[in-house]
């Protein structure tokens, strides 16, 4: 039922703090990227007694935040079912079980793990994002595109990387975009 957390475990067990290389030059992105670090910092550091709560309010966080990239994605060309949104979906979806299990110790393992995968993918994915909004003229607060005839004239799947076979691998893959 955890396997989708296996592409989290190679990296060393640190805690995740805010630094400036995780600035994309997207306010809207950066903004949100700092409260999911803030809102991790709080679940790392929590008693026992606050811990699930402080992990549902995570949840709804990183629910509203991949939402609002999926729907960038959605509005400037990129297909339902590319890379980045697969890997928002798979990430929630194990966060969810988490909360949903109510285990302390694995909502922590969740955690240290969940504080390793964001750098990759925000330096790797969210990057490649905000790098293709800002070629369409996307504006993030209104979705409006002023430049559409940058926009892709194929719906996009994927970053770079190669094939997106196994889900483990897809994962992998993506993170390579
Ligand atoms: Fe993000
Ligand atoms: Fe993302």
């Amino acid at each position: 039922m955890l396997r989708a957390f296996d592409f989290w475990k190679d990296a060393h067990m640190l805690t995740l703090q805010w630094t400036d290389s995780l600035l994309l030059d997207l306010p809207q992105m950066d903004d949100t990227h700092r409260e999911f670090v803030a809102l991790l910092d709080q679940v790392v550091n929590a008693s026992d007694e606050k811990l699930l709560p402080l992990w549902q309010d995570l949840i709804t966080h990183t629910d509203a935040h991949f939402a609002r990239e999926d729907s960038w994605m959605k509005d400037t060309g990129f297909a339902s079912s590319n890379c980045h949104t697969t890997q928002h979906q798979i990430v929630l979806q194990v966060m969810r079980e988490g909360g949903k299990r109510g285990d302390r110790a694995i909502v922590r393992q969740m955690a240290d793990e969940l504080g390793m995968w964001f750098p990759q993918h925000a330096q790797a994915m969210d990057a490649a994002l905000a790098l293709h909004l800002r070629s369409v003229g996307n504006d993030p607060a209104t979705g409006q595109v002023k430049l559409p005839e940058s926009l892709p004239a194929q719906a996009i799947d994927r970053r770079g990387g190669s094939a997106c076979s196994t889900e483990n691998g897809l994962v992998q893959e993506c993170a390579q975009a």
